[in-house]
């Protein structure tokens, strides 16, 4: 790809001012607040793409938020690289933790950034690092160095589970016909050290509701009398792990796999600083499953978390109170052949069975998805490989996230092709967080290498 740098370093600015302007449009798909945003994000995106070079871009209606679905095909001899990213925002609660407002983009140099990072809700999950895929094409369309056909499908569901994509996928198979589909919403392990994500986590996430009477009750007159649903709901939840932070649902781990020791030390070889990780996070120990790593924890082994709790008096000052119903949001995230609703089945049948005499328990399974691995030996991998070479000057090495994407394995289940994972995020990036950002540096890097994944993967198909 010639130019490609100089390219970047000429249109800087537009680069920059662009996502700008798409971050602030605040589309946060889990607040029907936001609804009007996040449809005038996707209006935002198609104009994007058919300035990017897009033949025919469309907006595509589902039961929920539209998918942008862009192509542009050059040969049918030619292979096909479908693009997948998403347009909708996660929610900036609590706003008052941002230090500048979350949909008003500014620029920010950082201990890590020097050169800068633009902090908004979205700016590296995954508007930024969507955008860079726009940009890419910009410039293999302007130069006329596009080497293979590309197709674009942007949804705006991700992050309240991607269930009308699901049907979009399964309804349009010829259409997202593909020979390998590229995402960038995963991260790297640092500027410096380029990675690759092989795997994701599936997830498994429900609600839980404790009912004891039927009514709040005054603490003293019968406190001590009755289940507390919060002090039975809380001593469930403890009662989930072991003294090894193992997790106790019978069932949970048949289907777990174990990695092989040569897997383990080839894991253990990626640079990773401890003391680090804790200084980041302001820690003083890290905690978890007993036998396992950090990394391993984070990545190759299966969780459960509490997201949120709530039940009972919270306001000023303090009430005597017995409340009624106690309730928590709780995460399970999974390895590759566990099955999220077995899992869920799983978690439901025992959380039910450990409930005491005196209360009664609800559990409400929310969304969920199958994690996914995949192998380093694939073409697509390889062309990944080959362009993190050539534009960081560092051979990647392959890495497995703990976050989830749950449409990538449906991807392969329906499209039966494999996805290449090019994040270019940095776990400091907060996204989720308050204050979330994305390095310019990452950003403009970004849109240096996916065009050489284009080029090596066209080569390599031939
Ligand atoms: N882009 C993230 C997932 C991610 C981030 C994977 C960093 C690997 C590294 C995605 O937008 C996300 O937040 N996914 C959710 C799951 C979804 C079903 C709400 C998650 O992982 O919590
Ligand atoms: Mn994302
Ligand atoms: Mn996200």
């Amino acid at each position: 790809m010639d130019n490609i740098q100089k390219y970047v370093e000429a249109n800087k600015d537009r680069f920059l001012n662009e996502l700008i302007e798409l971050l602030k449009i605040p589309s946060v798909s889990a607040d029907s607040a936001f609804k009007n945003d996040v449809l005038k994000t996707a209006d935002a995106v198609k104009i994007s793409l058919e300035k990017a070079g897009c033949d025919t871009v469309e907006i595509c209606e589902t039961d929920g938020y539209p998918i942008v679905y862009g192509e542009k095909l050059i040969d049918s001899n030619l292979p096909t690289v479908l693009v997948y990213g998403h347009y909708d925002v996660q929610p900036a609660d609590p706003i008052e933790l941002w230090d500048s407002p979350p949909y008003e983009p500014v620029i920010k140099k950082t201990e890590l950034h020097p050169e800068g990072a633009i902090f908004a809700r979205g700016a590296c999950d995954d508007k930024g690092q969507m955008y860079m895929h726009v940009k890419a094409l910009e410039f293999m369309t302007s130069t006329n160095q596009l080497p293979c056909n590309v197709k674009f499908m942007i949804e705006g569901e991700e992050e309240v589970g991607s269930v009308n994509l699901s049907t979009f996928v399964k309804n349009n198979h010829d259409k997202l016909k593909n020979d390998v589909i590229l995402i960038s919403d995963t991260g790297m392990i640092a500027k410096d050290v380029p990675s690759i994500t092989t795997g994701l986590r599936g997830l498994s996430y429900v609600e839980v509701e404790v009912t004891g009477p039927n009514r709040d009750l005054h603490s003293g007159l019968y406190g001590g009398a009755v289940a507390n649903p919060i002090n039975v709901l809380t001593k469930m939840i403890a009662s989930l792990h072991d003294e090894n932070n193992h997790i106790t649902i019978p069932g949970f781990y048949d289907k777990v796999e174990e990695l092989s020791q040569e897997e383990r030390a080839e894991m253990a070889k990626a640079p990773f600083s401890l003391v680090d990780y804790q200084k980041a996070l302001d820690i003083d120990s890290v905690y978890g499953e007993k036998g396992y790593t950090t990394n391993e924890r984070n990545s190759i082994r299966p969780t459960l978390d509490v997201n949120g709790i709530w039940g009972g008096y919270i306001g000023e000052g303090a009430k005597t109170v017995i409340a009624s119903k106690a309730y928590a949001k709780i995460s399970m995230r999974l390895v590759p052949h566990q099955d999220w609703e077995e899992i869920t089945e799983l978690f439901k049948s025992h959380f039910e069975s450990i409930a005491p005499d005196g209360v009664k328990v609800k559990v409400k399974p929310h969304h969920g998805g199958q994690g996914y691995v995949t192998p380093i030996d694939s073409i697509g991998y390889q062309a990944a490989s080959k362009a993190y070479e050539e534009s960081f000057g560092k051979k990647p090495i392959p890495q497995r996230s703990g976050g989830s994407i749950p449409i990538v394995a449906l991807f392969e289940q329906e499209l039966k092709s494999k996805t290449i994972l090019m994040g270019f995020g940095l776990d400091s990036d907060a996204i989720h967080s308050p204050n979330e950002h994305y390095g310019i540096w990452n950003y403009f890097k970004g849109i240096e290498t996916i065009p050489l994944f284009y080029k090596y993967f066209t080569e390599l198909s031939k």
